[in-house]
């Protein structure tokens, strides 16, 4: 079983929490960012798993990473807007036929999610939903993680393995 996490992350959560993902689902399964996952990557795979933060309630819009990169000095650390948003890599995604999984980050309460946006756009592709989303806490607007997350995270990818078998 191949499997593949992919991220968008500005601040390094989402990455982490994709990371730690791929280590529970096992050496099959390797963590990339949206500007690694080339279309390349997604051949044969049969597990795709993508995550992205809760910016402004949602998933993250090309209009919400304008506003943050014109503040960038606004934060306490910079962003890293060099990877293209989930958003377009799930629009760009090539047809495939493995199953699906979602996550996100955030700080907790919100009327929207990202993980419904996520999974639409992988079953789009052909990617069957193998689970509902799940999400990550971090502590403040741009982490770090709750402590506890990245065990969570990591359960959650054995728990999808043993889905998958
Ligand atoms: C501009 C902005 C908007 C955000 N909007 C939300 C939100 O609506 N709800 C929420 O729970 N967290 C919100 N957050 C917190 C992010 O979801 C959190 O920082 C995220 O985990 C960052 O992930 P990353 O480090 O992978 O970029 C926001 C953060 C920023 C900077």
């Amino acid at each position: 079983m191949k499997a593949l996490v992919v991220y968008e992350s500005l601040w390094g959560n989402t990455a982490a929490v994709a990371r730690a993902i791929a280590e529970g689902i096992g050496p099959e399964a390797q963590a990339m960012s949206t500007a690694e996952a080339a279309p390349q990557a997604l051949s044969g795979v049969d597990l795709v798993v993508a995550g992205s933060p809760l910016f402004a309630f949602r998933l993250p819009t090309g209009e919400i990473r304008e506003t943050i990169r014109r503040k960038a000095a606004s934060f306490s650390k910079p962003p890293d807007l060099g990877h293209p948003p989930l958003r377009t890599w799930l629009e760009t995604l090539p047809p495939g036929k493995g199953r699906a999984a979602a996550f996100e980050t955030r700080i907790w309460w919100s009327p929207g999610g990202a993980t419904g946006a996520i999974l639409k756009g992988l079953k789009k592709a052909g990617y069957a939903p193998l689970a509902w989303g799940r999400r990550f806490r971090v502590t403040g607007m741009t982490g770090p993680l709750k402590p506890g997350e990245l065990e969570r995270a990591r359960e959650w990818g054995v728990h999808l393995a043993r889905q998958m078998r």
